[in-house]
């Protein structure tokens, strides 16, 4: 299914009913990265996973993809569908896009979840590598970084015995548009540090790390989740950049629990 936002095509899943979680995919993904989470979490609550601006079937629009920008398509998409208040899930990328997404529109947001993602800006190095990356994704396609990320993301002793997973990542992330891709590592690069909203983070929240994520250490989001004032921390064994792909059902029980915290704080208030 799609929507026009803003003059862009954004498409979307949407199944299940009562109060929406949205589900946002990482880099250089799209949305059925939750495959194995949106069938069972639609039996809970209706879910919502959205293909960001320049990924998967949405539309590329022009210049950066900054992250307030994706946040925007967002949050025009989820009034398209009139889903008032939703508990908000990003992966990676997709965590950048929910922490601008609630700087943006916290009144909207009821939940957040961080799911192997991080409140850091980009380091100065970091960022020149963001615009090397870019111009070769531009340059070159997806291609040589699908088989770059489908080593790194996945835990090593995983990826040995889980071909079949192996193969997906990689075929996902190969099958990226180069000029939406592009456009979001831009986009990265420039977003801002969101360390200062965790005092704010009012609302239930999750922070899901793998232990042996090779971008993010697990302290640093174990210390996150202790700066916000009732934020569940799920550590994964054996699980580095994909908890979605790596521990699908630990994954997704973490997010129904998010849920059920969010549906009780309502029925309180
Ligand atoms: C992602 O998985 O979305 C990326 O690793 C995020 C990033 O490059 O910062």
């Amino acid at each position: 299914m799609y929507r026009i936002v803003d003059g862009i095509r954004i498409a979307y899943d949407d199944a299940g009913s009562g109060s929406a979680l949205i589900l946002l995919h990482g880099f250089p993904f799209d949305r059925t990265i939750w495959r194995a989470q949106f069938e069972p979490l639609a039996r809970l609550t209706r879910v919502i996973a959205v293909d960001l601006r320049g990924s998967g079937e949405s539309d590329c629009g022009t210049g950066p993809a900054l992250m307030e920008t994706l946040a925007g398509d967002v949050f025009g998409l989820l009034d398209a569908l009139d889903a008032g208040r939703i508990v908000l899930a990003g992966h990676s990328m997709g965590g950048y896009v929910a922490l601008a997404f609630f700087r943006m529109y916290s009144e909207r947001v009821a939940g957040l979840a961080l799911v192997a993602s991080h409140t850091a800006a980009d380091t100065p190095a970091q960022r020149i590598e963001r615009d090397a990356a870019a111009q070769a994704m531009a340059a070159n396609g997806p291609a040589a970084p699908a088989d770059a990320i489908a080593a790194e993301m996945l835990e090593r002793r995983f990826a040995a015995t889980n071909p079949t997973v192996v193969a997906r990542v990689r075929a996902l992330a190969a099958r990226a548009n180069p000029v939406g891709t592009a456009a979001q590592i831009v986009g990265m690069k420039e977003r801002v540090d969101s360390t200062d909203l965790l005092e704010d983070i009012r609302v239930p929240a999750l922070i899901i790390a793998g232990e042996s994520d090779p971008f993010i250490a697990p302290a640093s989001l174990e210390r996150t989740a202790s700066a916000i004032s009732d934020c569940e921390f799920v550590a994964l064994p054996g699980v580095a950049h994909l908890p979605m792909l790596e521990a699908p059902e630990l994954t997704t029980a973490a997010l129904a629990r998010l849920v059920a915290r969010c549906n009780a704080t309502a029925a309180r208030s």
